[in-house]
């Protein structure tokens, strides 16, 4: 039988906002894919009720319960396991992955990071536009390699940043595009992979 949908986990930190323009897009029958589970390094993450809300299985694996990064990552790439993932996505999901993590998932672990990369790497992208005075700011979906925020591009949105931007207009701003550009990316991806089968 020819596979049309493939499992999509999500992996979260905080609000979730991403995660949920995620789920909210998978869920229509159109989209091949459906979201296996939530996993949040951070047991208070606002996004873990906002997943159960919309029944998606979620779970928090908290750092501190683990002696070791190793052991931490290989909690979750056995959770992963148990949903059957095959693509996992990071939104604002706030640790960086070791290589040996990274290498269990070849070209199906993407990112959503908000600046054009390759600018603006890293934390306070808004804050650093603006002191920059950057015309166009924006988002980029980008695979997970081991340097952080350096894989390739799979997607960007751009948006004018205007004289009265502060770091809160612009956040919202790129959030919006954040939330349209995220599930359109993931499917471009899946697309792909399902093509090649
Ligand atoms: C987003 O701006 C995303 O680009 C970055 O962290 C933020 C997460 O926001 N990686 P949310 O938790 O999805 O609302």
């Amino acid at each position: 039988m020819t596979k049309s949908q493939m499992n999509v986990a999500i992996l979260i930190s905080g609000r979730g906002s991403n995660m949920l323009a995620l789920a909210k897009a998978i869920a229509d029958p159109d989209y091949p894919a459906q979201v296996v589970g939530v996993i949040s390094d951070q047991t208070d993450a606002k996004g873990l009720t906002l997943a159960a809300e919309l029944n998606i299985p979620t779970i928090a694996i908290a750092r501190s319960n683990f002696s070791s990064k190793a052991e931490h990552e290989a909690a979750i790439q056995k959770q992963l396991e148990m949903w059957k993932a095959e693509i996992v996505c990071l939104a604002g999901y706030m640790r960086i992955f070791s290589a040996d993590f990274i290498e269990n998932w070849p070209a199906r672990f993407i990112n959503i990071h908000p600046s054009l990369l390759p600018k603006f790497k890293g934390l306070d992208t808004h804050q650093r536009v603006l002191n920059a005075g950057d015309p166009e700011h924006g988002t980029t979906v980008h695979y997970v390699t081991a340097g952080m925020d350096e894989g390739p591009v799979i997607a960007q949105a751009r948006v004018t940043v205007e004289a009265d931007d502060t770091v809160e207009t612009l956040t919202n701003r790129v959030l919006v595009e954040e939330h349209k550009l995220y599930p359109m990316a993931l499917r471009k991806l899946i697309d792909a992979f399902l093509a090649k089968q």
